[in-house]
């Protein structure tokens, strides 16, 4: 069979991580979070001190950090110049500053170009998510799904995974997000238009899980 390319895009607090990874496992395909690497970039500019907020710096570094994946979506991994950046790159932090960083059209080019190699590579298949992907990275992709969900619902998963963070600072932080990716130039966060939309705010995970994964089977 030729290999099947899944693309998962969606706001966050949808479940996009979570469904990706237990679709890919169920299925035995590889697994992508583009998120990660994102984050992965803006990490490496907070620790090399560049201003994240100053576009001119951001692209004129866009190049040099080293980016790798790993793509078993039962122990997915991420490394900047060797160093696994799992923990870090889910800092406050680096979650405040990686809209500004993913915003700069250097960065999403290298970012993108990093993003189809992996998928070109990908044995039996791979499901990749994030915010462009059946838009802009993979638009050929055999089955693009995007993933809703009330704002309440988002923020009370984030909060949840946060352990103990506050459900409305959750929220206000991640609606600022969402507005920034989706009113960014460059590849904003958006439905593309052969895109599957599901409505998670309520479902529980695995009806999220086995509802993809029957939109896949139908695919291949
Ligand atoms: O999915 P996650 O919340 O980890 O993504 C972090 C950030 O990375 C997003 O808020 C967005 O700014 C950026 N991103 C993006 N394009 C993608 C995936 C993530 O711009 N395909």
């Amino acid at each position: 069979a030729p290999a099947v390319i899944v693309a998962i895009d969606g706001p966050s607090g949808t479940g996009k991580s979570s469904t990706s990874k237990a679709v890919a496992a169920q299925l035995g395909l590889s697994y992508l979070d583009t998120g990660a690497q994102y984050r992965a970039i803006t990490w490496w500019m907070v620790s090399n001190g560049i201003d994240t907020d100053d576009a001119h710096a951001v692209a004129a570094a866009a190049d040099k950090p080293e980016i790798l994946s790993g793509t078993d979506p039962a122990r997915p991994t991420i490394t900047v110049d060797g160093v696994d950046v799992s923990g870090p790159i889910r800092t406050q932090e680096v979650t405040s500053r990686v809209s500004a960083v993913s915003a700069v059209p250097e960065i999403r080019t290298r970012i993108t170009e990093l993003q189809r190699t992996i998928a070109a590579s990908a044995g039996t298949g791979i499901v990749v998510e994030g915010r462009d992907i059946g838009t802009t990275v993979l638009p050929d992709a055999d089955l693009k799904i995007f993933l809703t969900a009330s704002p309440e619902a988002r923020a009370a998963r984030r909060s949840g995974e946060l352990k103990g963070a506050d459900v409305h600072t959750t929220r206000e932080a991640l609606i600022r997000r969402d507005a920034a990716d989706s009113s960014r130039k460059a590849s904003p966060l958006a439905k593309a238009g052969d895109a599957v939309e599901v409505d998670t705010t309520d479902l529980t995970l695995p009806q999220v899980i086995e509802c993809v994964v029957t939109l896949v089977e139908e695919k291949r």
